[in-house]
């Protein structure tokens, strides 16, 4: 078992830690979930542990595809041994149905199909509220380069294809998702985390929330909603 060292970060529902390895980190997921930018916030027994299996099961699945993501393996229930990246403070984010803010800032329905999907990209910085970036802004402010940001922008649109797929099966709607990525001496990865803390899913026939927004808009059980959902993508490899 690889020991956890020194802290390195604390976010809002993660820690991350130095490891005996050199080259490789711990990110727990911990039972903390927020909202409205830490302006809501609770603990849920579980919770760390359905992102954490949700998001192995997805990081594997990319690496199978030959996408590279800083996934190594699973240390227990809600910790993942992780690549050490050099991460760029960009979150990106991918939409295929029209919900969120997308609705609340610019005339789009919720729930109008968007066709070819929609890449935006804010800044990563929680003191400016996640403002959103242009290609320009995003070059003038020097976070990555005109080939980065290709590579990131094809590389966002590949995972959408084949999450949105596999969860398509599964009769889950992906209506949109943030990704994050980092450097590494052989190129980009993806980073950070794959769960219901970042993707905002809807079954397909009731058109029901299944993720954060069960929480954010108080829709429900949270907890039995990211049993349910955890269940079904890792098709029960992962005991939750
Ligand atoms: O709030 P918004 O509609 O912009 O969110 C789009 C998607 O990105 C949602 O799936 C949301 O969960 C995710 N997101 C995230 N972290 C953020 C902002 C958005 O995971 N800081």
């Amino acid at each position: 078992m690889v020991k956890k060292g020194t802290l390195l970060y604390g976010g809002k529902a993660k820690t991350v830690y130095k490891s005996e390895r050199p080259g490789c980190l711990v990110m727990e997921f911990r039972d903390d979930i927020t909202a409205f930018d830490g302006g809501k916030k609770a603990v849920m027994k579980g919770k760390g542990r359905y992102n954490c299996c949700v998001s192995a099961f997805f990081f594997q699945m990319l690496e199978e595809k030959g996408v590279p993501t800083h996934f190594i393996r699973m240390l227990d229930d809600h910790t993942l041994l992780v690549r050490a990246l050099s991460m760029i403070p960009l979150e990106i984010i991918i939409r295929n149905i029209a919900a969120g803010s997308l609705v609340r800032n610019f005339p789009f329905t919720e729930g109008q199909k968007i066709d070819p999907p929609l890449v935006v990209i804010d800044l990563k910085d929680d003191s400016r509220h996640d403002p959103m970036l242009n290609d320009d802004l995003i070059l003038a402010l020097d976070i990555v380069t005109e080939e980065e940001l290709r590579t990131i922008k094809e590389m966002a649109l590949h995972i959408n294809e084949i999450v949105q797929e596999f969860l398509s099966e599964k009769g889950i709607i992906l209506v949109d998702f943030k990704l994050e990525f980092g450097r590494t001496e052989g190129g980009i990865v993806v980073g950070d985390e794959i769960s219901m803390d970042s993707m905002r899913l809807w079954d397909a026939n009731t058109r029901q929330s299944l993720d954060k927004d069960v929480y954010r808009f108080d829709k429900g059980d949270v907890i039995a909603v990211y049993r349910e959902v955890a269940r079904q993508i890792t098709r029960g490899k992962c005991e939750v």
